[in-house]
């Protein structure tokens, strides 16, 4: 049977979902805890100023060492009133700020990474949003994407498969293919790595070059 695509999903579309999953996101969000606290742990180890892009509740920004500044950016005002309310107590982020991953509103080269974790299937031009982050992101810096993306067997091709219908309600496409985020003329990926639960997730890396 043919599989049918994901309608695409809107900025209007986020809005929505995202007031509905606000109060109980981490809640439904805590299997992906392993994966967030994996690439977190990869940013510190790089250290310097990072735009985490679709910032969500800001349950990553505790998990971010001193050596590391941040501005925290997504499109849900309720997400983003959790997140703010975290960052109060947090010297090392800078702002936390209502924009779109679709055209942001920073120089280019502003920043020496970006993180990006679980939003990149959510955009509704995966491709545009790659090329987004790495123009804000400086020659050398480093993008770094942690997303679950089409699964192409077992049982999570199932789960993609009922789920997909739904990605309008839902907020993001669950079987958005991988090679969505390649081929932007100014990443080159250095390292895709399968994270917990059970490699359902993965982190790519890409380093921005002139
Ligand atoms: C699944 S949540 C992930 C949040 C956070 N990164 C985390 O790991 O918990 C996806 C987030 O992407 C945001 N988002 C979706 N499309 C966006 C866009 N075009 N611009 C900015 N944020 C967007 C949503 O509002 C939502 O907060």
């Amino acid at each position: 049977m043919a599989k049918r695509p994901a309608a695409a999903v809107d900025g209007q579309d986020v809005k929505n979902a995202y007031a509905r999953w606000a109060p109980v996101y981490e809640l439904i969000a805590s299997p992906t805890v392993p994966a967030r606290k994996l690439a977190a742990k990869r940013v510190n180890a790089i250290g310097g100023r990072f735009l985490e892009a679709g910032v969500g509740s800001g349950s990553a920004l505790s998990l971010y060492t001193r050596n590391v500044s941040l501005v925290g950016v997504d499109l849900s005002h309720d997400m983003l009133r959790i997140a703010r309310k975290r960052a109060a107590a947090m010297p090392n982020v800078e702002a936390i700020i209502e924009m779109d991953l679709m055209q942001l509103a920073f120089p280019d080269g502003h920043f020496d990474g970006v993180i990006c974790m679980f939003t990149i299937t959510a955009v509704p031009d995966a491709k545009a949003v790659m090329a987004e982050l790495a123009r804000v992101t400086r020659p050398g810096g480093t993008v770094m994407i942690a997303s679950h993306f089409e699964a192409n067997s077992g049982p999570w091709k199932i789960t993609d498969g009922i789920l997909t219908p739904f990605a309008k309600r839902l907020g993001w496409n669950p079987s958005m293919p991988l090679n969505k985020v390649m081929g932007v003329p100014a990443l080159t990926l250095v390292e895709q790595t399968p994270l917990p639960p059970a490699g359902l997730i993965t982190l790519l890396v890409f380093e921005r070059h002139d």
